[in-house]
């Protein structure tokens, strides 16, 4: 703005100055809608981040539940001990209901059904529990 300023002084004489002044204000405005871009730019990409590794999860966390899950726990049902399901009810009935404990019981299992430590991969116990409960509390509403 200073310099805006001196230039419009300098070529006050020259009779330029209206010219100068609208130039230097075009500079100022580019500069100002470039930096205005770049801080909205960098605002939205901290923001979106964690919006999109949470989506990664949740679809991690489904895809994992369809492939080593959905066999026997079909829509959050239980195809071979009908009172031991995924859905909200019967987690809390089992004291279940809470993304840990289902963690676990994908790892090491419970009494008839084997854990799946092996083939969940790191943190996958944690993602695929996440998903299940999230489903258990919409009542497996969601695919
Ligand atoms: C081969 C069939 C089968 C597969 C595959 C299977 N389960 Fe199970 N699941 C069972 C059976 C059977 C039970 C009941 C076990 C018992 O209590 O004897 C059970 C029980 C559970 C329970 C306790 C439910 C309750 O209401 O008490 C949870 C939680 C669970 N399974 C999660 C999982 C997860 C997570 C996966 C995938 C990683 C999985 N199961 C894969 C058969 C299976």
């Amino acid at each position: 703005m200073r310099n805006v300023l001196k230039y419009i002084l300098f070529f006050q004489l020259s009779g330029n100055r209206v010219l100068i002044l609208i130039q230097n204000l075009r500079l100022s405005l580019k500069v100002f809608l470039s930096l205005f871009i770049v801080i909205l730019f960098l605002i939205f990409s901290s923001i979106s981040q964690p919006v999109i590794a949470l989506s990664n999860d949740k679809l991690e966390g489904e895809s994992l539940f369809i492939e080593h899950c959905s066999g026997c726990h079909v829509n959050g049902g239980n195809i071979i001990r009908r009172g031991k399901t995924l859905k909200l009810k019967a987690l809390k009935r089992n004291s279940l209901d809470d993304p840990k404990a289902i963690a676990k019981i994908a790892r090491v299992g419970i009494g008839s059904m084997s854990g799946y430590e092996d083939v969940l991969g790191e943190g996958g116990d944690q993602l695929v529990a996440n998903w299940i409960w999230s489903q258990a509390q919409n009542a497996w509403i969601h695919g």
